[in-house]
């Protein structure tokens, strides 16, 4: 841990605790631009890229931030050189294993958003056992968006509450915003208030469509292996200066 990273283990004192967003999501993009940067290999920047995600994660916990949401393999990935997949998939295996004792000491609760039957068998396997053993954590939500698509989630969503009006289990005037959001992989947990993409792109890449309604967005144009500490400190003091009006008009 570098000096300035040692600094920033309390919540600097220009932010203010009681204003801080309860749930962060991020679109950690840029890992190839970072990787070409560096004259590497693609890969080499998403492997970098799980050293910044593991320290915006402590981030948050140190910090008091509730939820954290990851964006890691959308459903338009799978279009990737087939290396690169595979790279990812072992990536996502290798690091869920070797993380699963710290995030059990850190009180982490890991859940995987996405359609996950469609991944390799052993990340799964691993998915599950990380999912099942966190369980009960209380120190952060940490959500992984793998195979994610926004519009996947909400026709899967569609879908189910469709087969419930089938089955006289639900009827249709009762579906409302509450009982849609029920059926999304992320119910449980608030909606994002801060949005965070790196690397430039103002795009929102299927990502959380119905979630993001009244979210903050913040870009940066680091990239996502270059994000850290002194970076996400600056987007949450941005975000501590939007004035969210939800619609409405301040008095
Ligand atoms: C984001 O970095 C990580 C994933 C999508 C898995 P990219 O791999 O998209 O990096 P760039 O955008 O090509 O630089
Ligand atoms: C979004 O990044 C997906 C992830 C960060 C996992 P992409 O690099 O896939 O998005 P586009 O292609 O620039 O929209
Ligand atoms: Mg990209």
């Amino acid at each position: 841990m570098t000096a300035n990273q040692t600094i920033l283990r309390e919540l600097p004192a220009d932010l203010k605790r009681d204003r801080l967003p309860r749930h962060v999501a991020v679109i950690m993009d840029g890992n190839g631009r970072w990787a070409k940067k560096q004259g590497l290999p693609r890969i080499m920047g998403h492997r970098r890229g799980v050293d910044a995600l593991k320290d915006i994660l402590r981030c948050c916990k140190d910090w008091g931030i509730g939820a954290l949401t990851a964006y890691a393999f959308s459903t338009e990935n799978w279009g990737r050189p087939l290396e690169e997949v595979d790279f990812l998939m072992t990536l996502f295996e290798r690091v869920l294993r070797q993380e699963l004792k710290e995030m059990m000491e850190e009180n982490v609760q890991i859940q995987f958003v996405g359609n996950l039957d469609a991944l390799p068998r052993s990340l799964q396997n691993e998915i599950r056992s990380s999912m099942e053993e966190t369980r009960n954590n209380k120190g952060i939500q940490f959500r992984v968006a793998t195979n994610y698509g926004g519009r996947q989630e909400i026709l899967q969503a569609c879908k189910t509450i469709a087969t419930k009006v089938q089955q006289g289990l639900l009827q249709p005037e009762d579906i409302d915003e509450s009982v849609f959001a029920h059926h999304l992989y992320t119910a449980g947990t608030c909606d994002p208030d801060l949005l965070i993409r790196t690397s430039g792109e103002m795009r929102i890449s299927n990502f959380l469509l119905w979630q993001v309604a009244y979210a903050e967005i913040y870009v940066t144009d680091t990239l996502w292996p270059d994000f850290d500490r002194t970076e996400f400190h600056h987007a949450l003091a941005a975000y501590q200066q939007r004035d969210r009006r939800f619609g409405k008009v301040n008095q």
